[in-house]
C-alpha cells in the first residue's frame, strides 16, 4: 500500500473559463498550427467551437479543424494522419468526449509515423512497439467519463463478430496539458450524462477496491466519490445545467482516468472490452448496466470466500458515503441543511466511524436504484444473446478483482442484465 510507483499526471487546467487559456497552452507547446479534433454536433451546435477557433485565430494560430464520428478506428486514424501529415500540424487538440479525445491521442502519436496504427495495437496488430515519438496533444474533454485525458492509452475500436476494443499505449501518449471547464461540459441527455458518469464511477470503484491499490488512489478514488455522490444523479436530471454541479463530475471523471491508470480495473471493465468489440453497445452503457450486478457478485463471493478482505470494509464505506446523500437528498429537516453545508471532505469523514457490514448492501441497492430510475438498457437491446455471452466469457479478463470470480459468477452477472 506505501509501496508503489505513479505514473504522470499531465499540467491541469480545471475551472469555469479555462479554456480562454488554450491559446498559451499552444504557444507553450511550440504549436503555431493545430490540428483540432471535435465530435459530431454538440460544440458546432452551441456556438462553442467557433469560439474556440477565433480564440485560437486570434492568438495567431493557423487551425485545421476534422471532426471524429464515433469511436475512433484504425480507418480514421490513419487517413486523418495520411491528409495532415505533410502540413506541418505541430500541435493536436482533442475537444469532446471520451472517443474524441481517445482519437486525438491517437492521432497526435501517429502522425510522425509512416505505418499504420493497427501495427501497435496490443493484442491484435503486429506488436511493433511505438517509440514515443508524437506531437504535442492537448485534452479538452466535455463529457464526465472515461477520464482519457490523464491516461496513456488511446482505445481503437473495431465493431463486428471478429471486432475488438484495443490500445496503443506509450508513457508518452499521456496528453502535454489538459483542460477541464465547466462551461464546456455539454448538457446531454440524461441517459449519456448517467452512463458517462456511471463510468467515471466503475473506474473510481474498481481500482479502489483493487488487491493491489496504493495508499494514493484510495485517496484518490475517495475524492471522486465525494464529489460524485454529492452532485450524481441530481446532475442527470434533464435539461441540467448546473456548473457546479458538472464540475464536481468532471473532477470524478478526471480522477477516475488517474486511478485506472495507476491501480487497474476490474470485472465490468474486464467485460468492457469483448462486449463493446462484439456488439455496437457504447462503453458508457456497458459500465452502466453491469456495476450493480458486479458489485452484487464481488460481495457475494468476498463474503463466502474471503470474508477478511479490505474489499468489504470498503464497499461498506462506500455505502455509508452514497447512504448519507440519499439521506441528505430526502431530508427535508434540519438534517439536511446541517448536510448541505458540510464540504465534502466533511461529508465523507463524519461517516467514516460508522460504517457496518449492512452499508454493503446498501452500495448495492443504491446502485440497483439508480439503474432502475435511469432505465438503463440491457445488454440484450443490443443484440447480445445467450451464445453472445459465451463468446464474451471466452474473452473476459478478471484482472485486478478484489476476487477470482468463476466464469458461472460471471456468466450470471451478465445473464441478470440481459
Ligand atoms: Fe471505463
Amino acid at each position: 500500500m506505501y509501496d508503489f510507483n505513479y505514473g504522470r499526471i499531465p499540467p491541469l487546467h480545471f475551472g469555469a473559463g479555462k479554456i480562454a487559456r488554450l491559446p498559451a497552452i499552444v504557444s507553450e507547446l511550440g504549436g503555431k498550427r493545430v490540428l483540432l479534433v471535435t465530435g459530431k454536433a454538440s460544440l458546432q451546435a452551441s456556438g462553442m467551437l467557433r469560439s474556440i477557433q477565433d480564440l485560437l485565430q486570434d492568438a495567431g494560430i493557423e487551425v485545421h479543424a476534422i471532426t471524429c464520428p464515433g469511436e475512433p478506428t484504425t480507418t480514421f486514424v490513419d487517413d486523418v494522419c495520411t491528409q495532415f501529415r505533410s502540413q506541418s500540424v505541430d500541435v493536436v487538440i482533442g475537444i469532446g468526449g471520451g472517443s474524441v479525445i481517445d482519437a486525438g491521442k491517437a492521432i497526435s502519436a501517429m502522425l510522425p509515423h509512416e505505418n499504420s496504427i493497427f501495427d501497435y495495437l496490443e493484442g491484435v496488430g503486429r506488436g511493433m512497439a511505438h517509440s514515443g515519438i508524437k506531437k504535442p496533444y492537448i485534452a479538452v474533454p466535455t463529457t464526465s467519463g472515461t477520464g482519457s485525458e490523464v491516461t496513456k492509452n488511446a482505445v481503437i475500436s473495431e465493431v463486428g463478430p471478429a471486432g475488438y476494443k484495443k490500445s496503443l499505449r506509450h508513457d508518452n501518449l499521456i496528453p502535454d496539458a489538459v483542460v477541464v471547464d465547466g462551461d464546456l461540459l455539454v448538457s446531454c441527455p440524461r441517459n449519456v450524462t448517467f452512463a458517462c458518469g456511471m463510468d467515471a464511477f466503475t473506474q473510481l470503484l474498481e481500482p479502489y477496491l483493487s488487491p493491489k491499490v496504493s495508499k494514493l488512489t484510495e485517496a484518490i478514488a475517495w475524492s471522486g466519490f465525494t464529489a460524485i455522490a454529492g452532485h450524481f444523479p441530481d446532475v442527470c436530471e434533464a435539461g441540467s445545467n448546473d456548473t457546479k454541479a458538472r464540475g464536481a463530475m468532471a473532477y470524478g471523471a478526471l480522477l477516475s482516468g488517474i486511478a485506472l491508470a495507476n491501480d487497474g480495473v476490474g470485472i465490468v471493465h474486464g467485460l468492457a472490452s469483448p462486449i463493446g468489440g462484439f456488439f455496437p453497445i457504447p462503453h458508457g452503457v456497458v459500465c452502466a448496466t453491469l456495476v450493480a450486478p458486479s458489485v452484487r457478485a464481488n460481495l457475494a463471493a468476498l463474503r463466502a470466500r474471503a470474508p477478511k478482505s479490505p474489499a468489504l470494509e470498503k464497499m461498506a464505506r462506500l455505502g455509508a458515503l452514497l447512504s448519507s446523500h440519499e439521506h441528505g437528498k430526502n431530508d427535508s429537516s434540519q438534517d439536511k441543511q446541517a448536510f448541505s453545508g458540510a464540504s465534502d471532505t466533511v461529508t465523507a469523514t463524519i461517516f467514516v466511524g460508522q460504517i457496518r457490514d449492512e452499508h454493503c448492501d446498501a452500495l448495492v441497492r443504491i446502485l440497483d436504484k439508480w439503474t432502475g430510475d435511469f432505465h438503463v438498457p440491457r445488454l440484450g437491446e443490443y443484440g447480445i444473446d445467450e451464445q453472445g455471452l459465451e463468446k464474451i466469457l471466452d474473452k473476459a479478463q478478471n484482472r485486478n478483482n478484489p476476487i477470482e470470480l468463476t466464469r458461472h459468477e460471471i456468466r450470471a452477472m451478465l445473464k441478470e442484465r440481459l
